[in-house]
């Protein structure tokens, strides 16, 4: 579930969200409820949807969805694909604080739960175990709250399962993951206890919501009513209470906070995280448009803004890496400078996106050439030439 589109998929997915609003799905007969098999929250996520229905006296029934989504954990693209054909209405999608491409072509409700990432640990590690190093999931939020963690060691799991079989094991002295997932881990090994305390980051913080095609906006608008009532006389809270930790006083309410945009947390069961080898630039025979002070500027805005994820030498560390063989090939690249361009520009730095100057980007992207073995060709790149430049990123470094 990638949090953040990757590059190679941030194209399709964009356009998937923008066929929904023409999509238009005759719903006067039960509304088809849809939800993601494998959430941790799976169960919760049935009952208050049946809550809500009720509240709302509305027919639905539940479409089977565990033999395309039971290997995903949630996937936005099958999602989106699903809301143009079987599903009239999501229940349980996670949505974040920070970006999202989700703004156009669907209706999002208003919250019913909030959960939290946790750090947690053994409540009574083995004797001997040092409580080193944190596990997170590869392409989760907990790879951003970790990078928060200065000085640790990260251990970098394929799932949430992973990671919580990591620490239950005393292979690593922690983990970070979404609080309901440790929840449902508990649950199934009452043996384990764990002890856990919320983080503190911006995208610590993730609501469930319903989640239709544009063209039910107006059965969203409902269901968000049907959530203030249910959450006014406490019946909510029954059903999502086991899945939250207790908020302290000192906690934002997120609702409260207007200029935070949704985002979408997608978890995929992707594996791979690489660290690649850096070595030197060799030969100087590819140009790109970028003057040479770019990259002097671009080095210091990576420096200050992209090295505590990607790394010091673009090598990789909490996000993948940004230079050599374990970014772009050497040749035929399916990316474009442009395409890259747009998704950093829309995405990165991943914990505060789209907050750079324009300038600034189109300084880092010279940077980003120039450590993958592109010359400058002298001409400036502005923001506008970065993100229409058509040539393939290819990476010229090992
Ligand atoms: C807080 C951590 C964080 C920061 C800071 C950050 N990134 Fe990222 N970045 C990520 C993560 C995590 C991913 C992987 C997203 C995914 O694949 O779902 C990513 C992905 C990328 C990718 C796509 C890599 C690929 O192979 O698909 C690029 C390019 C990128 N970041 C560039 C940047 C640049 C440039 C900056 C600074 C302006 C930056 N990032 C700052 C966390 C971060």
């Amino acid at each position: 579930m990638a949090f953040i589109p990757s590059i190679r998929r941030f194209q399709p997915a964009l356009l998937a969200v923008a066929a929904l609003s023409a999509a238009s799905i005759a719903h006067a007969a039960p509304v088809a409820l849809c939800a993601f098999p494998s959430s941790p929250t799976h169960d919760a996520d049935l009952h208050v949807a049946a809550a809500v229905f009720k509240h709302l006296g509305l027919a639905y029934r539940q479409v089977d969805l565990s033999a395309e989504l039971g290997k995903h954990a949630t996937s936005e693209f099958a999602m989106t694909r699903l809301l143009q054909t079987r599903c009239s209405v999501f229940v349980g999608v996670p949505v974040g604080l920070t970006q999202s491409q989700f703004q156009q072509g669907v209706a999002v409700s208003a919250p019913y739960m909030t959960a939290t990432f946790v750090k947690f640990r053994l409540a009574a590690p083995a004797a001997g175990s040092d409580g080193a190093g944190v596990a997170v999931a590869y392409k989760s939020p907990a790879q951003l709250i970790a990078a928060e963690e200065k000085d640790s060691d990260f251990d970098v799991e394929n799932t949430t399962g992973d990671v919580i079989n990591a620490v239950a094991a005393g292979k690593v002295g922690s983990g970070i993951v979404w609080y309901p997932s440790l929840v449902a881990y508990e649950r199934a090994h009452s043996a384990v206890h764990f002890d856990v305390q919320p983080t503190r980051t911006n995208v610590s913080d993730w609501t469930l919501r319903f989640v239709a095609a544009d063209a039910h906006r107006g059965l969203i608008s409902r269901i968000s009513t049907a959530i203030a009532s249910l959450s006014a006389s406490g019946a909510l809270g029954g059903i999502t209470s086991p899945w939250t930790l207790r908020p302290t006083a000192a906690e934002v309410d997120v609702d409260q906070q207007p200029h935070l945009q949704p985002a979408v947390y997608h978890p995929t069961a992707d594996s791979g995280f690489r660290l690649v080898q850096v070595s030197d630039t060799e030969g100087a025979e590819h140009k790109a448009d970028f003057a040479a002070s770019q990259i002097v500027s671009g080095k210091k805005l990576y420096a200050a803004d992209c090295a505590q994820c990607h790394g010091d030498a673009m090598q990789g560390r909490t996000a993948p890496a940004l230079r050599g063989p374990g970014f772009a090939p050497a040749t035929n690249s399916t990316m474009t400078i442009g395409g890259i361009d747009q998704y950093v520009t829309t995405n990165m730095p991943a914990d505060k996106p789209g907050q750079l100057k324009p300038k600034e980007y189109a300084d880092i992207m010279a940077y980003l050439l120039h450590a993958n073995g592109y010359e400058p060709s002298g001409k400036v790149m502005t923001p506008d030439s970065a993100s229409n430049d058509q040539s393939a990123f290819n990476s010229y470094v090992k």
